[in-house]
């Protein structure tokens, strides 16, 4: 029996969002792992990455994913890589659906393009962003595509979401 459902997914596709959405519909806690990262380590994202790089990064997450493993009735958001690292995958899929969301690429420009906190896409243009964005897609695709279900949110409203994920998920959660 599942007892999460985790959203997981690339930067901007809609996982905290939809993810407090859906938590609220189910009476479900909510959690997102990049929050308790900041929280255990005492800084930004961003300054981990700038000050130590993205493998000390990648250690906070995956003893971030091993504490929210063992939650129950959870959404939980994880970060757009989370699921690159086999340790998160197998840990997470113990006892959690996971779902990744998916979006066009200039869907995931305009929702980024004005946030300077995801450090894996502050390179300046458009372009350069625009072009980092397509390569870690393909890069993750096979990844994401381990999922248990992929969902793609480019022109859906936050509600629409949260209902096809119901629909999908009430024969093997609950
Ligand atoms: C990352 C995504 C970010 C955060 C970190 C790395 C990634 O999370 O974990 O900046 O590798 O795609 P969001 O997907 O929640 O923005």
């Amino acid at each position: 029996m599942k007892r999460n459902i985790v959203l997981s997914g690339f930067m901007g596709t809609g996982k905290s969002t939809v993810g407090r959405a859906l938590a609220d519909r189910l009476g479900w806690g909510f959690i997102d792992t990049d929050e308790q990262i900041e929280k255990l380590s005492g800084m930004k994202i961003t300054k981990i990455f700038s000050e130590f790089g993205e493998d000390v990064f990648r250690r906070f997450e995956t003893l971030i994913v091993y504490n929210v493993s063992r939650l129950s009735n959870y959404v939980i958001s994880v970060g757009g890589g989370t699921l690159v690292n086999p340790v998160n995958r197998e840990v997470l899929s113990r006892n959690s659906l996971i779902i990744t969301f998916m979006a066009q690429p200039e869907v995931i420009y305009s929702r980024v393009c004005s946030n300077k906190d995801r450090p894996l896409l502050n390179l300046g243009s458009e372009d350069l962003i625009l072009e980092r964005i397509k390569e870690l897609l393909e890069k993750r695709m096979k990844y994401y595509s381990m999922s248990d279900f992929i969902l793609d949110t480019s022109f859906k409203e936050i509600f629409e979401l949260v209902d096809e994920i119901i629909d999908q998920i009430y024969n093997i959660v609950f």
